[in-house]
């Protein structure tokens, strides 16, 4: 129980709640959510399969695990999860401390605007300059805290609260989202598939579907290796990695059926908010409903717990690859790598650009990397323990065992080859384009 919890905890958070609507309205509605749900289906699955057997056979963090199981240069892998955790982390955090900050508008002020203009006024004021940094270092401060303390139990309190009253509100959002007059077009924009869109935009869909089904699982970096570390043997892994996935992406979709309602409502292009979405689309929402003031408290907070207990499972495989490999204790090492990770989190409350700096570079290339090398790694290196590892707890299930070996060597491998130099591609063009128009300006 402890490890659902925990590994529901690391993947249930920012992914879901603000990034999943914010790339959905970016990349055209239903065509991504399409793509999206099929990736998850028939590539996360198996991938979080992929971390789950590594773990409870070495019993080990990412970086011990692939140095028992592999040789050579596989050991380098450890240094590809710690530098994504470094450059996720330290994004995630500033994100985290505007739904802190979100709460305490509420608390003080309540969420009075008169529309979405100002909605977007309020938005430029939390995620820029002091607002934004003093949030971030708290942020990173209750991650530290938690991560030095080493405490489990509280954890997993937070996520059994955290994650039925996040799936309440939301259902409770999206059922009064239904009775907007633009509810409609909202559902039609976000469920029915455009396929000429999704053919001739695939090459932008693809990558950008890969990289939030990765983040959303917390796939790529480790986090699950080390979570499934702590299992016993008799734990059915394929069904444990179904609930997993089922709530996650559950979580996810409501999120878009309360988003994008309230998007069309306010007259604004589903594409144009960004990382502003959730925000702008909630804070208008929670200035008209009845007891929107509560609700937006409520709500604000406990996407701030999902997002503390994903933070944790990133500082944690740092944390312990810095234990591990210097001999440091606990307490030093987490505050060094926490500071650290503050540090490079700085640019992203100076302006927005660095956002997507960062999140292009993680999200479109690093995970999908990381998770590529994990499939490459259980796949063709060691797929008769990883086979043999999967059907404990099991059994043999007519082959079962062997089919999901196959679909990690070869078909997600395509995949993800594909999607992660359609993200390498994706990222040159932001270079040299967006980023380099704002260096220009400068
Ligand atoms: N899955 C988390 C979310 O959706 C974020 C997260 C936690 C993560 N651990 C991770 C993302 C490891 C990538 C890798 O908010």
């Amino acid at each position: 129980m402890g490890f659902i919890l925990a590994a529901v905890g690391s993947a249930v958070g920012l992914g879901n709640i603000w990034r999943f609507p914010f790339i959905t309205g970016q990349y055209g509605g239903s065509s991504f959510l399409i793509t999206y749900l099929a990736f998850v289906a028939l590539i996360g699955f198996p991938a979080i399969l992929v971390e789950f057997v590594i773990g409870r056979y070495t019993n080990l963090n990412p970086v011990g695990a692939i140095r028992e199981l592999g040789s050579g240069a596989w050991n380098y892998l450890g240094w590809l999860f710690v530098a994504i955790g470094f450059v996720i982390l330290s994004y995630y955090s500033v994100v985290a401390g505007w739904f802190l900050r979100y709460t305490l508008i509420g608390v003080i002020d309540g969420y009075t605007l008169a529309g979405p203009e100002e909605a977007g006024q309020l938005f430029g004021t939390v995620t820029t300059g002091l607002d934004s940094l003093l949030f971030h270092a708290v942020f990173m401060a209750l991650v530290i805290g938690i991560i030095a303390a080493g405490v489990r139990k509280g954890i997993e309190v937070g996520v059994k609260v955290m994650v039925p009253a996040i799936i309440a509100l939301l259902v409770g959002l999206a059922a009064y989202a239904f009775t907007l007059d633009a509810s409609g077009a909202a559902y039609s924009y976000y469920l029915s598939p455009d396929f000429e869109y999704l053919l001739a935009n695939w090459t932008s869909i693809l990558p950008a579907a890969a990289g939030q089904a990765f983040f959303t699982l917390s796939l790529g970096m480790g986090v699950m290796i080390t979570y499934a570390s702590y299992l016993g043997e008799d734990r059915n892994l394929a069904s444990d990695a179904g609930v997993i996935v089922a709530l996650d992406t559950l979580i996810a979709v409501i999120v878009g059926f309360v988003v994008f309602p309230f998007l069309f409502a306010a007259g604004i292009e589903p594409g144009g908010p960004g990382a502003s979405a959730i925000f702008v689309s909630l804070t208008s929402a929670f200035s008209t409903i009845p007891g929107g003031r509560l609700i937006g408290i409520v709500f604000f907070a406990m996407v701030g717990i999902a997002a503390l207990s994903s933070a944790i499972s990133i500082l944690e495989v740092l944390v312990s690859y810095l234990i591990d490999e210097a001999g440091v204790s606990r307490v030093p090492a987490a505050t060094a790598i926490g500071v650290a990770v503050f540090l490079l989190g700085v640019p992203v409350t100076v302006d927005l650009i660095f956002l997507d700096l960062y999140d292009k570079l993680a999200d479109g290339i690093l995970l999908v990397l990381g998770s590529l090398l994990l499939a490459l790694f259980v796949g063709w290196v060691i797929p008769d323990i990883a086979r043999e590892e999967l059907q404990k707890g099991i059994g043999d299930l007519g082959g079962l065992g062997t089919a999901w070996i196959w679909i990690v060597r070869v078909p997600i491998v395509i995949v993800v080859v594909v999607s992660l130099y359609l993200g390498i591609v994706d990222y040159a063009d932001f270079l040299t384009g967006s980023f380099a128009e704002w260096l220009a300006a400068r």
